[in-house]
């Protein structure tokens, strides 16, 4: 029965709980420690209406903040966000400088907020290739965040899971050759350990919007159990409560693990 007074939103039907209510559901449960998101459909987003796809990206980035802002309220450890991939350097060249300078431009600008929020930021990816000016800028933040306690935000970023696999199996091999390692010693472990952000959990969940069913060269080594979600929702439409939504079917189903 409606409370005189109180309206329901109009933009969810009157028995779905809103953010608020879903952020307690979710909160009463185990969370998940490291949650990553693959961040796709700006550019559909953007296209559907009549926008050039740089629109799109401006308003991923509104999203992304959103979601940083969840996941730290939620209690997260770890939030990975797939914010540039190797592949996307063959985007037209116009879209790839604006996404540099959109992402090091928000990264900077969420400073303060980060450090408010005890929020500490890491780039995961390789620096060839990236304009010296965009790293600068992103490694600044990351050197500020260094010590802060809180969440862990993981910016994937020049990032390509094949790519890290390829730098984790040559500093293993530059070992071997250096006598520190015997080729039949190598363990699961050891290539852990060779990874960009070696101390970090693999992720539990990754969520991937748009709709698509892939990976895209994304953790590879590191979702090997993990569950995932693909949502139908654009990016730039995606919420604080369609994070609390994606953790909630994440605490509904059954880990294996591979076993029964
Ligand atoms: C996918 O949309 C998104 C990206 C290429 C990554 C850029 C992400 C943002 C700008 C979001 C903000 C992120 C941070 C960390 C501040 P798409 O262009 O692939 O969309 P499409 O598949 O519809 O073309």
């Amino acid at each position: 029965m409606a409370v005189k007074g109180t309206r329901a939103p109009v933009d969810r039907p009157v028995d779905q709980p809103g953010e608020a209510e879903l952020l307690e559901l979710v909160r009463a449960q185990p969370l998940p420690r490291h949650v990553a998101v693959i961040m796709d459909g700006n550019g559909r987003w953007a296209t559907q209406r009549g926008f050039p796809r740089v629109a799109g990206h401006r308003e991923g980035v509104k999203a992304a903040r959103a979601v940083v802002r969840a996941a730290d309220t939620l209690g997260l450890g770890y939030l990975t966000l797939y914010a540039f991939s190797t592949e996307n350097w063959n985007r037209p060249e116009d879209e790839v400088s604006t996404l540099m300078s959109l992402l090091e431009r928000s990264v900077h600008s969420e400073l303060p907020e980060l450090m408010a929020r005890n929020v500490r930021l890491r780039v995961l990816g390789r620096a060839n290739g990236v304009p010296a000016g965009v790293r600068r800028g992103m490694e600044r933040v990351a050197h500020e965040t260094r010590n802060n306690t809180g969440m862990q935000l993981l910016m994937a970023f020049n990032y390509g899971g094949r790519d890290e696999l390829v730098d984790a199996f040559r500093a293993l091999a530059a070992r071997v050759r250096a006598g520190e390692l015997a080729p039949e010693e190598i363990s699961e472990a050891h290539i852990g350990q060779a990874l960009y952000a070696a101390d970090v959990p693999d992720p539990d969940l990754l969520v991937r919007t748009s709709g698509e069913m892939r990976v895209s060269n994304f953790l590879l080594w590191q979702i090997a159990y993990t569950e995932l979600l693909v949502t139908p929702t654009l990016w730039p439409d995606f919420s604080a409560a369609d994070l609390y939504r994606a953790v909630a079917e994440f605490q509904g189903r059954t880990r294996r693990f591979g076993g029964v």
